[in-house]
This record gives structure tokens, C-alpha cells and sequence, in this order.
């Protein structure tokens, strides 16, 4: 190049301005690759996308035409629950979760579940809110077929404390009435009836905030928050309670305290995933799951006397003498 300028065939002052760009050129061109890496990550989040929308089946309908208008507003006034013959699978390919329920729960009763862990007790309570759908066989409510509604036609009428409390980022009045349908009165019995009172007035009230996941409040806490919303929703007459080890995370005392809440409170159809054997013994009957079937389903006392029975079987492994007799216990 110095022998081409040397030479004058090219003036200097063009050989300095291609230099200046031959460098810059690296620069653009590194720009272009950087930029090129970038679309092509995010192109991943367009394809994951487009995988939910043409490969997720979407849920059933939440309202649903017709059936939506003819469903008593009071439904289900008298709660009676007839499974039959469920079985149940979470996907295609995998093996079915629950073989075969069938219970017949009468209205008002208090039914609890018992078995080992991974039998199904969680799956069925899943299945009576549609949260997954059944594989054959029906479940009914008050002779409505559970498979006939909208989703928020059924959800909205069954309170539910599930096994990992459900609680969103916002404020405790937003966990405890998203619709802000309720008054703050309202809102503090039952934050009083789930002992949670002191706890919330001390986090600043109704309006203090609830982090995600409900970091800034221990796993109790939470579960009774859940009983509080559950309180919240109860109907006047009938209705459906589903607790799902809803008070494993709390000491003896404070469990007997929300058991006798539930009592009292409650005096719909119950169904109770219960951890402690204790709190089904005064329940009117009690099934027993096995890996997705039920073994047992009588009242805790008949059990209880059973020799062979696999609830005197676990309520002794629960610290439960086999001579348990519930008019002694009162
Ligand atoms: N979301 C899910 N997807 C696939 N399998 C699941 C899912 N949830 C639970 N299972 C399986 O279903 C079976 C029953 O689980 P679950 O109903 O939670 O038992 P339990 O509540 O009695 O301990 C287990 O084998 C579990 O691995
Ligand atoms: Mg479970």
C-alpha cells in the first residue's frame, strides 16, 4: 500500500479512509452474528408457543350455554356424591392413577381418605373439581353429572384446601375475596375463626402484602389462610368441602382447633385427606385407597374393630388403640 502511495497511483487520504473502514467492517460484522445468535434464542420462546397452542388440548368450557342457566343457583343444596366406577389417567401413556372408585356419599356426610402416599387420595379429590378428566366411569353431584358443566359453574361452588396451600402474589383481602365480593367484617371472622387474626392485624391489616408464593408467611399460615377462603365461600345450605392434608404443616393444638372449626362450621358434605388418623375417628365413614382402588370404606369404629382391616392397620401405626370407642372420647 506505502509502495502504491509512493507510487501517487492512490491518493494517501484514500488508503487512510479504507483502512478506518476495513476495521470497522470486523465490528459490524460481529454485530451481525451477535444479533443473528439473539433471534435464534428467541425464536425458541415463539416454538414453545406455538406447541401450546396446537398441542395443549384446552380445558372444557367455563360456562357452558343452557346448562349454565339450568343449574340451580343453589346447587348442589344437598351434596350428595355418587362416583362411579372412575378411573383416571394424567396423560396419554402413562398408567391410570385411580382403577376403578365407586362411593356412594350421602349428603352432608364427613368421609375421610386415608392410605399410602401415591395411592390416589389427591388425584381423586383432583377429579371431583375437573382438574384433570376422567379416563371412563362419572361422578355426580345431586344427580348432576360433573362432566356436563362449565368448569367455573362447578369450581365456584366447592371450597378446597389442598395439599399445597394455593396463594398468590397480592394482598391478604386479595387471597382471602379476589372479587372483592366481601366485606372487611366478614373478612376478619374469619381470619379470627382460622386463628390468623393477630398475625394479619401485626403484618399491617387486610391490605398488607402477601409475597409470591406466600414467602413472608410459614406453610401453616398459609393453610389456614386456605381454611379462611374456604370459610369465605361456604354455602348456606349444602355445598362440597374438599381438604387435602389440609393441616399437616400445623401443631397438634392448632389442628384440633381448625377440626373443630370445620365441625362447626361446615355442615356440608365433608371429604378429608387426612395425614392424622385422629381427626377421622369421629367422621361418619372412611375409605381406604390402594394404589388407586378403595380396599375399605365403612364407619372408623366398624374398621377400627375389623382384625384385618387396613385402617386398624394404619391407625395403629398412627398411635390409635384398635379399642378406640367415640362415645368415650367426648
Ligand atoms: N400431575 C401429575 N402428573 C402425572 N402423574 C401424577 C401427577 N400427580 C400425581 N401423579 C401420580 O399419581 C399417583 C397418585 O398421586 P397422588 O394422588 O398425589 O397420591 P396421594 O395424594 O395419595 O399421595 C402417584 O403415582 C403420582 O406420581
Ligand atoms: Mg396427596
Amino acid at each position: 500500500m506505502l509502495f502504491t502511495v509512493v507510487q501517487r497511483q492512490v491518493e494517501a487520504g484514500l488508503i487512510g479512509l479504507a483502512i478506518t473502514y476495513a476495521l470497522r467492517l470486523t465490528d459490524t460484522l460481529n454485530q451481525v452474528n451477535r444479533e443473528s445468535a439473539d433471534r435464534e434464542t428467541q425464536m425458541v420462546s415463539v416454538e414453545r408457543v406455538y406447541a401450546y397452542v396446537t398441542g395443549v388440548a384446552p380445558e372444557a368450557p367455563l360456562r357452558i350455554v343452557g346448562t349454565s342457566q339450568q343449574l340451580p343457583r343453589s346447587w348442589p343444596s344437598r351434596g350428595a356424591i355418587k362416583v362411579d366406577n372412575v378411573t383416571m389417567r394424567y396423560r396419554e401413556g402413562l398408567p391410570t392413577v385411580l382403577n376403578g372408585i365407586t362411593l356412594d356419599i350421602k349428603a352432608g356426610e364427613r368421609i375421610g381418605i386415608v392410605g399410602r402416599t401415591g395411592c390416589g387420595k389427591s388425584s381423586f379429590l383432583s377429579t371431583l373439581l375437573r382438574l384433570v378428566e376422567l379416563q371412563s366411569g362419572a361422578i355426580s353431584v345431586d344427580d348432576w353429572d360433573l362432566a356436563v358443566l362449565g368448569l367455573h359453574d362447578l369450581r365456584e361452588k366447592v371450597a378446597i384446601i389442598p395439599q399445597d396451600p394455593a396463594i398468590l402474589t397480592g394482598t391478604v383481602r386479595f387471597n382471602l375475596d379476589p372479587f372483592s365480593v366481601k366485606s372487611d367484617e366478614e373478612l376478619w371472622t374469619v381470619l379470627e375463626k382460622s386463628q390468623l387474626k393477630s398475625r394479619v392485624e401485626s403484618a399491617g391489616g387486610l391490605d398488607s402484602k402477601v409475597e409470591e408464593g406466600g414467602g413472608n408467611y410459614s406453610v401453616g399460615e398459609l393453610q389456614l389462610m386456605c381454611l379462611a377462603r374456604a370459610l369465605l365461600r361456604r354455602q348456606a345450605t349444602g355445598g362440597l368441602l374438599l381438604l387435602d392434608e389440609a393441616t399437616s404443616a400445623l401443631d397438634a393444638d392448632t389442628d384440633a382447633i381448625i377440626q373443630e372449626v370445620i365441625r362447626s362450621d361446615f355442615s356440608c358434605t365433608t371429604i378429608t385427606v387426612a395425614h392424622r388418623i385422629q381427626t377421622l375417628l369421629d367422621y361418619d365413614r372412611v375409605a381406604v385407597f390402594d394404589a388407586g382402588r378403595v380396599v375399605e370404606f365403612d364407619s372408623p369404629e366398624v374398621l377400627l374393630k375389623r382384625e384385618t382391616s387396613a385402617f386398624r392397620a394404619l391407625a395403629r401405626e398412627g398411635g390409635v388403640s384398635a379399642d378406640y370407642c367415640p362415645a368415650a372420647k367426648s
